[in-house]
């Protein structure tokens, strides 16, 4: 089993090259992809840069080029669910583009015809967060997240968004990273650490915290890496 592993930006991914036994870089698509082992798994890591288009090409790359047959993506999220604060973990249980909009024409938001307003993660996946979660004795949340091509930093775009798509949530690539692997029917996981409240002070406080959460994020994600190694997929 090869594993993709996929963040946005390089803070989001740096932490996880460190921990590889070795890799080799490959360019691909305007992009690059480091092939790797992990504790005896196959892995490619990248990051896709920031956005929907960028992290669909990235996620399609990965599958369709490198053969990954499961993606795991790791990085910083903007909290609307008020138990969130900073370096908190979110587990997406289905995510939503909340930028689609085609309301004029009767469908509902982050709806479009033979689409689906939410895309649902991998359970299996999401039932090893909780095992890994436990044994590590740190609290995170399941729930909802909402994706677009906008750094929200806005009371009213995020009570829209919360009160659109009951969003716990938000970032940038989370929805088109899911529709993508639902299309290719490979199961995926978005992992999120809070890094600011979406709110007015979002800007410096993503700044501020962009490392150390993609960070505590990425620490997570790889103990789940740990616990796929060792069940020899
Ligand atoms: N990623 C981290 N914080 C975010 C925010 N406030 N809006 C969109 N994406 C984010």
């Amino acid at each position: 089993m090869k594993i993709a592993i996929m963040g946005a930006m390089p803070e989001e991914v740096e932490p996880i090259l460190k921990k590889l036994d070795s890799y080799k870089t490959t360019e691909f698509a305007k992009n690059r992809y480091y092939e790797g082992k992990y504790k005896g798994v196959d892995v490619v890591v990248a990051y896709s840069k920031i956005g929907k288009v960028f992290s669909a090409l990235t996620a399609t790359t990965l599958i369709e080029h490198f053969g990954c047959e499961m993606l795991l993506f790791s990085g910083v999220a903007g909290a609307i669910n008020e138990k969130l604060s900073i370096g908190d973990l979110i587990v997406a249980t289905k995510l939503s583009q909340h930028d689609l909009d085609i309301t004029i024409f009767g469908h509902p938001y982050g709806f479009v015809p033979e689409g689906s307003v939410y895309v649902e993660a991998d359970k299996n996946l999401i039932e090893l967060s909780k095992k890994v979660a436990k044994d590590l004795g740190v609290e995170v949340l399941e729930g909802i997240i909402a994706t677009g091509d906008q750094f929200i930093a806005d009371e009213e775009k995020k009570e829209f968004i919360k009160n659109t798509f009951k969003a716990d949530a938000i970032e940038m690539e989370g929805a088109s990273v899911a529709v993508v692997c639902d299309a290719l029917k490979v199961p995926f996981f978005i992992l999120r650490s809070i890094s600011d409240a979406a709110d007015m002070d979002a800007g410096f406080n993503f700044e501020e915290f962009v490392e150390s959460s993609a960070k505590i994020s990425a620490d997570f994600l790889m103990k789940m890496v740990d616990e796929l190694a060792g069940k020899n997929l």
